[in-house]
Parts: structure tokens; sequence; C-alpha cells
């Protein structure tokens, strides 16, 4: 059975024009972060769909790497970057694939872990604190709603888990609300900005 772990989900729901997440542009909060320029920083975008941002890191002067395991979603963030950043668009699993050289000083997150089932959360973020530098930044977008597995995703945080689930290795240093949320996400979404510390158990 295809289920969201499987790429065959997404892949379908793309196919079908069936994918209310999608912003068709960059969002506010992220342009905003996107004024202090990259200097060459490495980005990681995890379930990046139709890739919106990823040239807007790249313009911001981010070296950036994207990947996806749809091969639609892969084919159109491609095709919407240009033969020049498309060499930075993967097909793979995020969970699974070997990223080559070294780890990034970023990772941006939207729409990703609520695409996820609420069971792999802890090996979510244990990849993010593998992938990413002591010091570098989680950035990104998150959705706070007390998960309801029989509906499907998203699948929401219920308020103090995004905490629990994070606080093993990172910081929150911003936590805004967001004011230009698509109609799935309106109300209860949050910009958010965590820094990869050293603490393990
Ligand atoms: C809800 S969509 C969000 C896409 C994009 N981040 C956005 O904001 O439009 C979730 C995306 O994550 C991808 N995805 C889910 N699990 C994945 C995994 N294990 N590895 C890579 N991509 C994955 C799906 O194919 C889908 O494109």
């Amino acid at each position: 059975m295809s289920t969201p772990n499987h790429p065959e989900f997404w892949n379908s729901r793309y196919l079908k024009d069936d994918t209310p997440w999608d912003f068709d542009g960059v969002p506010a909060d992220l342009k905003e972060f996107l004024q202090k320029k990259g200097r060459g920083a490495k980005v990681l975008i995890p379930g990046c769909g139709s890739g919106y941002e990823i040239q807007a890191f790249a313009e911001a002067d981010y070296e950036v790497t994207a990947i996806d395991f749809s091969p639609f979603a892969v084919d159109r963030a491609k095709r919407m970057v240009g033969p020049d950043l498309a060499k930075n668009v993967l097909l793979g699993d995020f969970f699974q694939y070997d990223f080559p050289g070294e780890a990034f000083d970023l990772i941006y997150e939207r729409a990703f872990v609520c695409s996820i089932l609420p069971d792999r959360r802890q090996t979510y973020r244990d990849r993010l604190a593998q992938l990413l530098k002591y010091r570098g930044l989680l950035i990104g977008y998150y959705y706070y709603k007390k998960p309801v597995l029989s509906e499907g995703p998203p699948y929401g945080f219920a308020w103090g888990t995004a905490d629990d689930l994070f606080s093993r290795y990172f910081l929150l240093v911003k936590d805004e609300p967001v004011n230009d949320s698509l109609p799935i996400f309106a109300g209860r979404e949050r910009w958010q900005e965590r820094r990869r510390t050293s603490i393990q158990e």
C-alpha cells in the first residue's frame, strides 16, 4: 500500500494536482531571512517539492542542495531552476541519501516534517543532527496541530512535542507566527530557527 513513507504516494498527489501545500513562490519569512547573504554557505532543502526556494537561496549566495523522492517533483523543480542549478536537485530518499562533502551550514524545512508519519520524527531529528554542522541552523516553517493519523498528512505537532523532539540537539532561537500561510496551514504555522548544539545524551 502507498503511504506517505513511499514516493508513489506523493508522486500521485503531484500528478493529480492535489497539492494544497504548494506555495507557488517564496514565502515572506524566508525572503526576510535571505536578506542576509549566505557567502557560499551550504544549505539543504529536504523534501523540496516544486523547489521555488532553490533559486532564492542561490541568488542569496548559498550553495544549494535540494532532494525529493518524487520523480514528478524533482523534474518540476529542475525545470523551475534551469540548467545551471538542475544538478543540485537530487532524486532520492532524505533518510538514506549519501550526501557527499562536508556537513551543511543550514537546513531549510517547509512542509516536509509534516509530510512524514509522526513515528519517524526521532529518525528525522537524528538525521538532521547528523547532516548539520555544529552551530548550524535549522530554519523554516512548522505546523502546529495534533496529528490525526487516519486523516493523513499534514501531520502537525501537538503543542510542546516539537520542543521535546528537537531539544536533544537544537536550541530554539527564533519563533514567530506566519502571516502568509496557505489555507491548509493558516493560523497554525510558525517560522522557527534552531541552532545545532553539541548536546547529546
Ligand atoms: C508536502 S510536500 C512539501 C514539498 C515542499 N517542501 C513544499 O513546501 O512545497 C512533501 C514533499 O516531501 C517529499 N518527501 C517525503 N518523504 C521524503 C523522503 N523520505 N525523502 C525525500 N523526499 C520526501 C514528497 O515527495 C513531497 O514532495
